[in-house]
């Protein structure tokens, strides 16, 4: 990947780090300490964590593009819920892409099934997290990556990371640059939201239900919203279950409650049924289906989850399409903005033009399926390959092509387990928070809530920390 051009990091990082040895140490026991952790995905062992990969110190970010892409939050969240709501804009954009992408098919058809059934949709709770590069050529922008509406998580390992950079910047002395560390309230207002969704349910006794993967590797940021909640609302009860676990034991009493082991369910949390091998067996459909025909309070709803995909995405990225949406121009220019190039694959004019461009110049995109979770997208020749594997197929219309932003780079010091601490260039990734409850008839609460920042070496495609790609980091804003 080509580097974008180079931003001073926060403090000079030494030539040599060994001087920063102690407190290298120090500041991964803080991290344990203090819950920033991650199970061991090669010896995975419930009673025992390793510290998250992080950055040692915060990375510069334009206070500008920070505040720019903090304020446009909210207009993200209602052009999310509009689109979430418009049934003729999902139907006519998925239409392909449900045909060829089985994942998105059976999505559809639990959406098409709630819709025909003329189940009136409860308030949907959105807890979404757009993310940022800063583009190239002068890397003075801000571009949106994606917006993430299920499973969308670190609000709580951003939270805890920025009080431990902000600690390591004080052994060092660095007292000068604490005031640049942006304040985050990205887990309370994660978990504001949430309790909100569950007084809106208004019975005292239903609980949260976490629907967990079948096995938690991100469990401190999980936990950490948990303890929030009992912390903000102690009478708010969180439990966890898996999909299987619903599948088994999850039932609709006469008034469309979701019963799991004697509960009734408030809000179903999902931390998990956003890529395909979450699903087991036909099961796990049935009991998403089964929460999204109850009462219960969906973050995300069916539709929340279909208006967050790729394919929806690009297809608001096309001429006209916000502005369908949204009827004040400022609002329309402050969305389009942060947009950047995204081509359809469809069988048309322009799907030819974008297999095209993709083949000639395949450094310039990024190919994307319909899939969350991070390792799914095809970077640089590679993208060759595929297209002209796939291009007289209709397989094609599943994926989407994106310009590829070319962020700037810094250099950091990145701390994993069991690693030794290295000296490296990064490219930072930024994440809003965002969190919306409403119907088809109203919005009732619309919040930016607060950030989070990952940052990867320069040389790495991808930014996930889950998945294993990237570090934690926060911005430092200059
Ligand atoms: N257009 C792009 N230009 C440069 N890098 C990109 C682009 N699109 C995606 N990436 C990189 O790949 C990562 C994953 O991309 P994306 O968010 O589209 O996939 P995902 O599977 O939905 O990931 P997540 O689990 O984080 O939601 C991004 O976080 C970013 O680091
Ligand atoms: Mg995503």
């Amino acid at each position: 990947m080509a580097d974008g051009p180079r931003l001073n990091s926060c403090v000079p990082i030494p030539k040599d780090i060994e001087q920063l040895k102690d407190v290298i140490e120090k500041a991964k026991d803080w991290a344990l300490m203090h819950g920033v952790g991650i199970r061991n995905k090669k010896e995975f062992n419930p009673d025992a964590l390793q510290i998250v990969p992080f950055t040692f110190f915060p990375s510069a970010f334009p206070r500008k593009e920070f505040e720019k892409a903090v304020k446009i939050q909210p207009i993200l969240n209602e052009l999310i819920h509009r689109v979430a709501f418009c049934h003729s804009f999902l139907e006519e954009n998925l239409k392909d892409t449900i045909q060829v992408d089985e994942f998105t098919g059976n999505l559809y058809k639990i959406y098409e099934t709630v819709r025909q059934e003329g189940i009136n949709p409860t308030n949907s709770l959105g807890v979404l997290r757009s993310d940022y590069l800063l583009d190239h050529p002068d890397c003075d922008k801000i571009k949106q990556v994606e917006i993430n509406t299920i499973s969308t998580s670190l609000s709580a390992m951003g939270f805890v990371v920025a009080q431990l950079q902000r600690f390591i910047l004080q052994e060092l002395g660095h007292y000068d640059k604490l005031k640049n560390l942006p304040e985050n309230r990205a887990l309370e207002g994660v978990c504001g939201g949430l309790i909100e969704a569950w007084k809106l349910f208004k019975n005292p006794k239903a609980v949260i239900l976490m629907v967990i993967e079948d096995v938690v590797y991100n469990i401190c940021d999980q936990r950490f919203h948990e303890f929030r909640i009992s912390e903000l609302s102690p009478k708010t009860r969180v439990i966890r279950r898996t999909l299987t676990d619903l599948a088994q034991r999850a039932t609709l009493d006469a008034d469309k409650n979701l019963i799991i082991d004697n509960e009734v369910v408030a809000v179903v949390y999902y931390r998990s049924a956003y890529e395909p091998l979450q699903f087991h067996s036909q099961k796990e459909w049935d009991a998403r289906l089964l929460a999204e025909r109850s009462s219960a309070i969906k973050c995300p709803s069916i539709h929340y989850h279909l208006a967050g995909t790729k394919k929806v995405q690009q297809a608001l990225a096309r001429p006209g399409a916000v502005e369908q949406f949204f009827s004040d121009p400022e609002k329309v220019t402050a969305v389009r903005d942060v947009f950047t190039g995204l081509y359809s694959l469809d069988f048309d004019e322009l799907g030819e033009d974008a297999v095209k461009k993709a083949i000639e110049k395949p450094e310039r995109y990024v190919l994307k399926p319909q899939r969350e979770g991070g390792g799914n997208n095809i970077y640089g020749e590679k993208i060759r390959d595929v297209i002209t594997k796939i291009k007289g197929s209709r397989e094609r219309t599943g994926w989407i092509l994106m310009d590829r932003i070319v962020p700037p780079v810094q250099e950091n010091i990145i701390i994993r387990a069991s690693q030794p601490a290295a000296r490296t260039d990064t490219v930072s990734e930024l994440g809003i928070f965002g969190i919306i409850i409403g119907d088809s008839n109203e919005i009732i609460y619309n919040k930016q809530v607060g950030h989070m920042l990952r940052s990867k070496e320069s040389t790495a495609d991808e930014v996930g920390v889950s998945a294993g790609f990237g570090a934690m980091d926060s911005p430092y804003l200059y």
